[in-house]
């Protein structure tokens, strides 16, 4: 039996996932390049969305930004703007700023091996054994949940996905079937992963390695990957005071910690004089990964010129409008009430 560098017997398997995605790879954009810096764009972009999603994202992305010195010259909240619907806005800050780290550490080349894209901002495992693998020959598996749940149901292996060693073990396992091409092999596996091997209703059926999947043979597909651990989301309360006067209404900007960095919002306070002036308020509930969001938003409808003008004066809040709006990011619920604001 042919063996891998690791001795394992399970080469054919990455043979036949080889196979299996010269036929039937997705045709995507970023699968026209061996440039390691759209690769790396789309390996952000595609991390936490759907291709479908993300695709226009990434097109228009590339194109205002096609590399990384155009990226590191621009300004950060243009870069926020392109990053605009895709969501966890720290992906475009840390994006930005690795683009700097390019140019300032490496002279504005990208890093070839493993360990130096790792240090690259915002950049772990997965996306630097993608980009190595993909443009450099590098030799890493690119696991992630795609990578745990082929690789659990096909060994029916009950490793606990929310351990902390899941990442160690599963790659240690993707480099028992992990072929000579590894580039290709990391995306048969998203592929695999996301039109195959899915979550809910898997096409078994249609998969290149179902004759050796041990949890196909037992019928237990559904029994993994095994996830126990549940993080538990805290709730957290928000006011916000949606300020307006002539279609005008008043925005700063976030700082970098905690939630929605460098992102828009409203005010959070008004002075006591201004309360005479809300209308209604509106309860708006808004999921993050670790936080359950309850937004409560007073709608401030400023009659009073002299009291908008010593409001704006005491405060260092912008004045903009609906279409100014368009150009700035705001946390998805902040900008649903302000598309909504339209239609009152
Ligand atoms: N998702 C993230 N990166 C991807 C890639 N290179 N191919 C397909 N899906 C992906």
């Amino acid at each position: 039996m042919e063996k891998n560098n690791t001795g394992s017997d399970f080469l054919h398997v990455g043979n036949r996932l080889l196979e299996w995605y010269r036929n039937n790879a997705r045709d995507l954009p970023f699968r026209q390049t061996k440039d390691p810096y759209k690769i790396w764009i789309c390996e952000i972009v595609f991390q936490q969305t759907r291709i479908n999603q993300g695709l226009n994202h990434y097109n228009n992305f590339i194109k205002r930004f096609p590399d990384v010195k155009t990226l590191a010259e621009a300004e950060e909240n243009e870069v926020l703007l392109y990053w605009k619907g895709l969501g966890y806005y720290s992906r475009a800050i840390n994006i930005h700023k690795a683009s700097q780290q390019i140019m300032n550490d490496y002279q504005g080349v990208f890093p070839a091996q493993y360990e130096e894209i790792l240090k690259l901002k915002g950049v772990g495992k997965y996306t630097a054994a993608a980009v190595s693998s993909i443009c450099f020959g590098g030799r890493m598996p690119a696991v992630d949940g795609n990578f745990y749940r082929v690789l659990s149901r096909f060994f029916a292996d009950d490793f606990d996905i929310s351990n902390s060693r899941a990442f160690t073990y599963f790659s240690e396992l993707a480099a028992l079937v992990m072929p000579e091409n590894v580039g290709d092999f990391n995306q048969a596996m998203m592929d695999i992963g996301s039109e195959i091997c899915k979550p809910k209703n898997p096409l078994c059926g249609e998969c290149p390695i179902n004759e050796d999947c041990i949890a196909f043979s037992l019928q237990k597909i559904s029994d993994y990957p095994v996830k126990t651990k549940k993080v538990k989301a805290e709730d957290l309360a928000l006011t916000y005071y949606f300020v307006h006067r002539n279609e005008q209404f008043l925005i700063r900007q976030r700082g970098d910690d905690f939630i929605w960095k460098k992102l828009f919002e409203f005010p959070s306070s008004i002075s006591a004089e201004m309360e005479a002036f809300i209308t209604n308020s509106k309860t708006i509930t808004h999921k993050l990964t670790h936080k359950n969001l309850i937004i409560e938003i007073f709608n401030v409808n400023v009659t009073s010129e002299a009291l908008w003008n010593d409001f704006i004066a005491e405060n260092q809040y912008e004045i903009t409008d609906i279409q100014g709006s368009h150009e700035k990011s705001f946390p998805k619920p902040l900008e649903n009430y302000i598309q909504n604001s339209l239609k009152d």
